[in-house]
């Protein structure tokens, strides 16, 4: 067996998404910003607890037949700053990018504050602004702190 074989823990896939060097923890928080629950057929692997040379441990997230959105991308990066978007075609990575930190994100987020026109029963998306300690509602100003952003993740899939 090489080492290749000994270290690969998860299958590769043929066409889709993977994300990688993921923050240890974070991949079920990963899953619930792409609106996966598992009850929309997607064939999906998740690797928890990785070792990685970059980041001692990691999580890998593998979805097959998706790509993902820049709003999902913008949430990512709040919970999984060094995580690689990698595209796969044909087995092969066409395309490898970091996420990067945006100013604000939209959608994905939902705000803990219950009179906020984002719950009311409006067509507004949800917006926040990436400050240094959280994000901070665009529409009335509630801060979720950064370790609190998991929590605040949109479970209804609506992106
Ligand atoms: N991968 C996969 N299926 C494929 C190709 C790649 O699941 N058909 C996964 C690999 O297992 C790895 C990630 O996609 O987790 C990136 O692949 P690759 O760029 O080949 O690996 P590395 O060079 O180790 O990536 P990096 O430099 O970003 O650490
Ligand atoms: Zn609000």
């Amino acid at each position: 067996m090489s080492d290749t074989d000994k270290e690969l823990r998860v299958s590769k896939i043929r066409d889709g998404t993977v994300i990688d060097h993921v923050t240890a923890g974070q991949a079920l928080n990963v899953l619930a910003i792409l609106g996966i629950d598992g009850s929309g057929g997607e064939s999906v692997s998740v690797g928890m607890n990785v070792p990685s040379d970059k980041l001692g441990l990691k999580d890998v997230v593998k979805v097959e037949g998706r790509e993902l959105s820049q709003s999902e991308v913008d949430v990512l990066s709040l919970i999984a700053p060094e995580a690689t978007i990698n595209i796969i075609r044909e087995f092969d990575v066409i395309e490898k990018n970091r996420v990067e930190r945006t100013d604000s994100v939209t959608g994905i987020l939902v705000c803990p504050n219950h009179n906020c026109i984002t719950n009311a029963d409006e067509p507004v998306r949800t917006e926040f602004a990436v400050l240094d300690d959280g994000v901070r509602c665009s529409y009335c100003g509630t801060m979720v702190r950064e370790g609190d952003v998991a929590e605040h993740i949109d479970t209804r899939g609506s992106g």
